[in-house]
């Protein structure tokens, strides 16, 4: 994996973490100086907001340090019912559950490489594509609206996302994308002509299984994390997480 796409989240949580210091900082003297609590909470979250816009952080993360520090403020001043936090920490381990075993969290691919990896799909003839570990299945979905040529399967073993996955393939996928409950090691990498994965923790194991069953001609594809052999070549992602793509022709 390329050092500065591993540490990308490290940097953006730092800056967070720095960009919440500055704005409790400015509540605390803006309460001291007027006494006032929701002018000091709001000066409190525009400063946060202007350091994570000054230190560049995307808009999504602007927001949250927007937002940060009121809402703070309101679940101290009115706790949530109960329900509430034993729902969300309910869903959140149905998504990221198997990463326990399986040493595969769910971190969705970047919009911007989605249009990466698109150019490198041929857009005059057919073929068959396989993102494993597909998530909730953005990005199958968003390459078979742009290459209609190609026939798209996404494989998940997280419930939730598969269960999405899968609604959303039969409500939108034209047809054109199968999403299967099915772990990766149960499935035949030679029946695809393009298969991308992303995820460090077993990739030299399934780098192997990918170099003994995919075909002279298909291209194995990773987002950031290396495996033991060099690229055929790699394309550069111009997001956030710094990624690169490295493609590999079996
Ligand atoms: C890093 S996420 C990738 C999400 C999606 N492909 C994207 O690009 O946005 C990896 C996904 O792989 C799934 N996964 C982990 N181990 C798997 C396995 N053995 N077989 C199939 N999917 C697996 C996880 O549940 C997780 O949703």
């Amino acid at each position: 994996m390329n050092n500065r796409a591993a540490f990308a989240p490290l940097v953006f949580l730092f800056h967070t973490a720095a960009c919440q210091v500055i704005g409790i900082a400015t509540v605390m003297g803006t309460w001291t100086l007027t006494e006032n609590i929701p002018v000091a909470l709001c000066a409190g979250a525009i400063v946060a907001f202007l350091a994570a816009h000054f230190l560049a952080l995307s808009p999504p993360w602007q927001i949250l340090n927007l937002v940060i520090i009121p809402m703070a403020a309101v679940l101290l001043a009115e706790p949530l019912p109960a329900w509430v936090p034993v729902t969300l920490a309910f869903v959140t381990a149905i998504i990221y559950a198997p990463a326990f075993w399986t040493r595969v969290p769910y971190y969705p691919t970047s919009k911007a490489a989605y249009a990466v990896l698109m150019a490198e799909l041929p857009a005059d003839r057919p073929f068959r594509f396989v993102d494993i570990g597909c998530g909730f299945g953005d990005l199958v979905l968003f390459l078979a609206k742009h290459r209609p040529l190609g026939h798209y399967t996404g494989i998940e073993i997280g419930i939730l996302p598969f269960a999405a996955a899968k609604i959303r393939a039969l409500v939108f996928g034209n047809g054109r994308v199968d999403i299967r409950y099915q772990s990766m090691w149960k499935l035949d990498l030679g029946a695809f002509d393009v298969v991308a994965f992303l995820s460090p923790a077993p990739m030299v194991e399934l780098w192997a299984k990918a170099k003994r069953e995919m075909r002279t001609g298909s291209v194995f594809v990773t987002n950031s994390f290396v495996v033991p052999d060099e690229p055929s070549r790699t394309a550069p992602v111009v997001d956030e997480k710094r990624s690169v793509l490295y493609f590999h022709d079996m």
